[in-house]
């Protein structure tokens, strides 16, 4: 059994958490940064940055307490190296590489992706590889074969916006503030799904991919015709989005194949509109569904020691010179597509 050392930075959340090779969170610690990026109705990254600087420590410290854990007790640490807003990825590994030294420990450098790939399995000891995902979050939205740790396969990408994207740019156009998810999700519950048509952009389409700026535009154009509601605008807006991710897993399923196991992360597997489609969707094909728990989904740094945990038990542990990467695929040989990875 290891213990690792989780440290997240990559976004707006800072996050440090320990967790062992056998599944166990001892704890977990968690700072958002909303108040400071609510004035801007999104991440400003120089604001993101400084107050990753100033909490990172003392979160470690806490989560280290909470654990009743020193940092000579933990056997490797694992920091978030990229993709992501280069300013708070540095902050995080650096405090990474800095604690891997003075403590002689290993360092992980994890790809955050990857964290959120593998958070099923933190969660579900029965989750197996191979295993088909769909990640969707604020700057991803990919069906994935994940075939272990290390070992992905993309299926589709979206060729614009990502799928938290376009419900943060809902939230916006509607006036519900960042981040725009949830409060999409809670005002479309109010609303009437089919009051507003909207498109359902490369539904039926050959190529594999997802899109998600044209349904964007549309919803400006419904909100500025002043002819609806903005529950029946964020209900149409979201059931529009959950066919279109139904319609492109549809589609990577016929063209590759099913897997055991039908498998969601990243922030946006947090609504459960979506997840009810997906489990549906799995039983139409006979796979089981597995979806982390709702606080795993969204960013965190349990994810990110669990990854850890994977690649240390393969002996995967890096050098400390090992440079943030703004950008970074799960999938190395993926084509790039128009538009795509514009975002980390
Ligand atoms: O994975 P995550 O925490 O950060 C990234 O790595 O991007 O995902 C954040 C994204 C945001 O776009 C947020 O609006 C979206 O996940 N999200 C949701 C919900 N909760 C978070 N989208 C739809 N419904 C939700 N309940
Ligand atoms: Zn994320």
């Amino acid at each position: 059994m290891s213990i690792i050392l989780g440290i997240e930075s990559s976004c707006d959340e800072t996050a440090a958490a320990l967790v062992t090779s056998d599944r166990r969170i001892l704890s977990h610690k968690l700072a958002g940064q909303e108040e400071a990026h609510a004035p801007f109705g999104g991440v400003v990254p120089e604001i993101a940055a400084r107050a990753h600087a100033e909490i990172i420590t003392p979160l470690i410290e806490a989560a280290l307490a909470e654990a009743d854990l020193e940092l000579g007790e933990v056997d490797a640490i694992a920091a978030t190296a990229g993709p992501g807003l280069i300013g708070g990825v540095m902050v995080g590994l650096v405090t990474g590489k800095a604690l891997a030294m003075a403590a002689d420990k290993p360092l992980i450098a994890v790809n955050h992706l990857e964290g959120h790939a593998l958070s099923p399995r933190l969660a579900n000891p029965d989750l197996e590889f191979p295993y088909l995902l769909l990640l969707v979050s604020g700057g991803h939205c990919q069906i994935l074969r994940v075939d272990g740790a290390g070992q992905y396969r993309r299926l589709a990408t979206t060729i614009d916006d990502a799928a938290g994207e376009a419900f943060d740019k809902t939230a916006k156009i509607l006036g519900l503030g960042y981040p725009g998810g949830p409060k999409v999700e809670a005002l479309a519950k109010a609303g009437d799904a089919t009051a507003v048509p909207l498109p359902r952009p490369l539904k039926g389409s050959k190529e594999p991919h997802f899109s998600f700026a044209g349904l964007k535009s549309a919803v400006v154009r419904a909100f500025q015709s002043g002819e609806h509601r903005p529950e029946d605008i964020a209900a149409s807006f979201q059931q529009a989005a959950v066919d279109c991710l139904k319609d492109r897993l549809e589609k990577a399923i016929e063209d590759h194949g099913a897997a055991p196991h039908l498998v969601v992360a990243g922030g946006v597997a947090a609504n459960v509109s979506i997840r009810s489609m997906l489990e549906q969707l799995a039983s139409d094909y006979n796979m089981q569904f597995t979806a982390p728990p709702l606080w795993l989904c969204t960013d965190n740094a349990a994810m990110i020691a669990w990854a850890g945990a994977e690649r240390f038990a393969l002996g995967l542990t890096d050098p400390l010179d090992f440079a943030a990467r703004p950008r970074w695929p799960l999938d190395r040989d993926a084509e790039k597509v128009r538009g795509a990875g514009v975002k980390a």
